[in-house]
């Protein structure tokens, strides 16, 4: 929150006084339309143009100056050129005004003498703890009859309603506001926050999450002002508002084509870290604008699920078909009708209805059939919410059958959604139904999938709640690791080193022992027991496997001995200069499910904790999923089960599962070092297997890799 804002942004939306700055009579000017539309929308407070080279604006008296007028404006809209904005700000301060609105285009998105010109606009409005919206932006809005405010461009002043808007593309705010009027949709507030300067996404969260008059809140974002805020204010606003986004730019992300380890991983797939924020902090990411607007819509009603279990009514075979698709692929459930519901409706219907879920009618039933029916379902505490769906025949009117199904509504407080299909001049129809709070569409798979977003809304709000959980460190070999890494000067530690400071944080590695002669070798491999595995240990050499530095499926002491052998020649050819410190001999892990856990670090989303798939084929299927450290329990859980080879560590075909609690809890203690270790600038433990369900997890192979400045 920038300096003087208040909670509520009171200063920007509910102003009692408000000078437009570079109002004008000239036609076709923004400064023109603008305070046009204050007057036209009906401001409840006063408006003063400023312009030192008008007597009158649209009728209203105009001062020449800031100083001229006869109160402090609670709000400015300034509409001057970009070399002018920041005096005019210190006009506007000196005055006492709170609240600022730079419409001006030309700071720091045209380059950098804009980004100075925009700097010096931000100082000055710091200077008087103004709330600054913009600059580069659209305006603000806000249809509450007390206030009634279109301080924006364009004349389509919405239709007064609950759904909340911020947009960071001010063209794309001038489009809804025309395509909100023609669809009926209501909005509470419309923010186009331009530039960003001052107040961002994560203020309005905050303060639209307190406004009564909100409902659900909608964001279009290209870029987040920053991630890590983005996720607490979601999340508190989450916990009793929905909040959709659209995040534009999923395609822009590099999909780079070699990915060697989980750091490249991570950067080509950026756009999976805003899924993981989204996901963390319970905001709803709509793939199109008409997905938002058609959920939002759903919101708006208020409606709200207690579960996922739909049933769909219908008057035609095909589309209720598609939309049990639907349901299914949008995460909803199809329960059987239970059996006296059955029995009830195969009395009532006629002998050639479907009586099951879907349930199909047949086309010559009459539009009672669709109040008494609905009732019947809805009256069921096995279904949680209903579906209807009515196509042309000749024995209805859409009239009959949205009156029909207004009926229900008020007998039955469970939600319904209507999708009139086929049926041509809607308007009537629908508008009986929306009137009476039920949300009709023209496809089943656009009102299936807002119900769906319903029930992911219901499954978020009524979550476990879980905590991040601390485990115990040895931070004394944590210091000592990191320390003694620091006096050598390496970034990339060595294995060893990697192991320690990991099992300092309870990862378990495989029984080791360092060696320096082939009788060591053969003395560690008898205790350890075999099969063993045995690898060079040289702070010069990274990818061991290339330089023939390791040997496994070690069985017995000739074995290991001809390795050593083997080894001492390879790496005499391949790495000369190399410093050999040893070998380590290691216990061979065999069986279990290989997965990946890494950390990775992004200067919008801080630490990042990657899970996924792990062994050879991570950068053929990219089974990755990512969270921002640190991790609840119920995150680890997720991560777990949205990998696509969740099927594989569950088990398949009489397997017995992998150790999953286990699997989850190393995936907490490597987001708290994640937490812990800031200088811990990327981490790799790849393999880790999972063995069987009550055996643990294992690291098999570790990198850790330290940020420059901590060497
Ligand atoms: N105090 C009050 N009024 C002043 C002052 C001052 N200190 N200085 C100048 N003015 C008046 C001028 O006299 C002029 O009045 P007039 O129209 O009666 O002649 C008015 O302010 C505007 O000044 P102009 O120099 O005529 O500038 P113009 O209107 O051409 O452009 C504007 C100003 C609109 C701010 C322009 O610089 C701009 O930024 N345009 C783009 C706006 C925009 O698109 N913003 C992003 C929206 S988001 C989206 O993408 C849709």
């Amino acid at each position: 929150m920038s300096v003087g804002q208040s909670a509520e942004l009171e200063e920007l939306f509910q102003p009692a006084s408000v000078a437009v700055v570079g109002a004008s009579n000239k036609p076709g000017k923004v400064g023109t339309s603008l305070f046009r539309n204050i007057l036209q929308a009906g401001f409840r407070g006063v408006v003063y143009p400023v312009n030192p080279s008008s007597k009158s604006v649209s009728g209203v008296r105009c001062y020449p100056s800031i100083a001229d007028l006869p109160e402090a404006p609670e709000l400015g809209i300034v509409i001057v050129p970009a070399p002018i904005v920041a005096d005019v700000v210190d006009q506007l301060g000196t005055a006492g005004t709170k609240g600022l609105v730079v419409i001006t285009s030309g700071f720091r998105e045209v380059g950098e003498a804009g980004a100075v010109l925009e700097a010096e606009v931000v100082r000055r409005a710091a200077r008087y703890r103004m709330s600054l919206v913009g600059p580069n932006c659209f305006g603000v809005l806000n249809t509450h009859p007390d206030v009634s405010l279109n301080a924006t461009f364009s004349e389509n002043l919405p239709r007064r309603g609950n759904i909340a808007f911020v947009s960071q593309s001010g063209a794309l705010c001038s489009g809804i506001l025309a395509y909100g009027i023609a669809e009926r949709i209501g909005f509470s507030r419309f923010v186009s926050v331009g530039n960003r300067a001052g107040v961002d996404e994560n203020d309005l969260l905050r303060s639209l999450g307190r406004d009564e008059a909100t409902k659900v809140i909608l964001l279009y974002v290209e870029s987040l002002a920053d991630g890590r805020k983005f996720l607490e204010a979601a999340r508190d606003v989450t916990e009793h508002k929905p909040v959709l986004v659209i995040k534009s730019g999923r395609t822009a992300v590099g999909e780079r084509a070699a990915l060697s380890h989980t750091g490249s991983l991570a950067q080509s797939g950026r756009d999976q870290l805003y899924d993981a924020l989204f996901e963390q902090s319970g905001v709803m990411r709509a793939d199109t604008l008409g997905d938002l607007f058609r959920t939002a819509k759903i919101f708006a009603t208020g409606l709200a699920l207690d579960g996922p279990r739909l049933v769909i009514l219908t008057n035609s075979g095909g589309p209720g078909i598609v939309a049990a698709d639907a349901a299914i692929r949008n995460g909803l459930e199809l329960p059987p009708l239970p059996v006296a519901v059955q029995q009830e409706l195969t009395r009532r219907l006629p002998s050639i209805a479907a009586v099951s879920n879907p349930l199909d009618m047949t086309a010559d039933v009459p539009p009672s059939a669709y109040h008494d029916t609905l009732q019947t379902l809805l009256s069921s505490p096995e279904i949680h919410a209903a579906l209807v769906i009515a196509t042309p025949t000749g024995t209805m009117t859409g009239d009959a059958v949205a009156q029909s199904v207004v009926q229900v509504k008020s007998e039955v407080a469970k939600p319904i959604i209507a999708c009139l299909f086929g049926l041509t001049d809607l308007s009537r129809e629908v508008r009986i139904l929306e009137d009476n709070g039920i949300p009709a569409f023209t496809f089943p798979e656009e009102a299936v999938q807002g119900l769906g977003s319903l029930a992911r809304y219901h499954a978020w709000r009524t979550r476990p709640r879980t905590e991040v959980r601390s485990f115990p460190v040895d931070r004394q070999a944590v210091r000592e690791t990191l320390e003694r890494a620091q006096r050598s000067g390496t970034t990339v530690l060595p294995e060893y080193a990697a192991r320690s400071l990991l099992a300092a944080y309870g990862i378990a590695f495989p029984k080791v022992a360092r060696v320096t002669t082939v009788d060591e070798a053969v003395g560690a491999a008898d205790a350890i027991g075999y099969p063993v595995v045995m690898k060079v240990a040289s702070p010069d050499i990274s990818h061991k496997t290339d330089v023939g530095g390791v040997a496994v499926g070690l069985q017995d002491s000739t074995m290991v001995r001809g390795a050593w052998q083997r080894m001492q020649e390879s790496l005499r050819k391949a790495a000369p200069t190399a410093r050999i410190e040893g070998f380590e001999v290691e216990a061979q892990i065999s069986g279990g499910k290989e997965v990946l856990i890494g950390v990775q670090r992004d200067s919008g989303f801080g630490p990042i904790v990657v899970f996924g798939m792990g062994g050879i084929y991570v950068e053929v299927l990219r089974d990755v999923t990512f969270r921002l450290a640190p991790l609840r329990q119920l995150s680890a859980q997720h991560m777990v089960e949205s990998i696509k080879a969740f099927a594989l560590l569950k088990g398949v075909r009489g397997e017995a599962p992998s150790d999953i609690p286990a699997l989850e809890e190393a995936i907490e203690r490597v987001s708290q070092l994640a937490v812990d270790l800031p200088q811990v600038s990327e981490l790799d433990i790849n393999p880790m297997i999972v063995r069987p369900a009550g055996k643990g997890v294992v690291a098999v192979d570790a990198r850790v890799v330290l940020a420059p400045s901590s060497r």
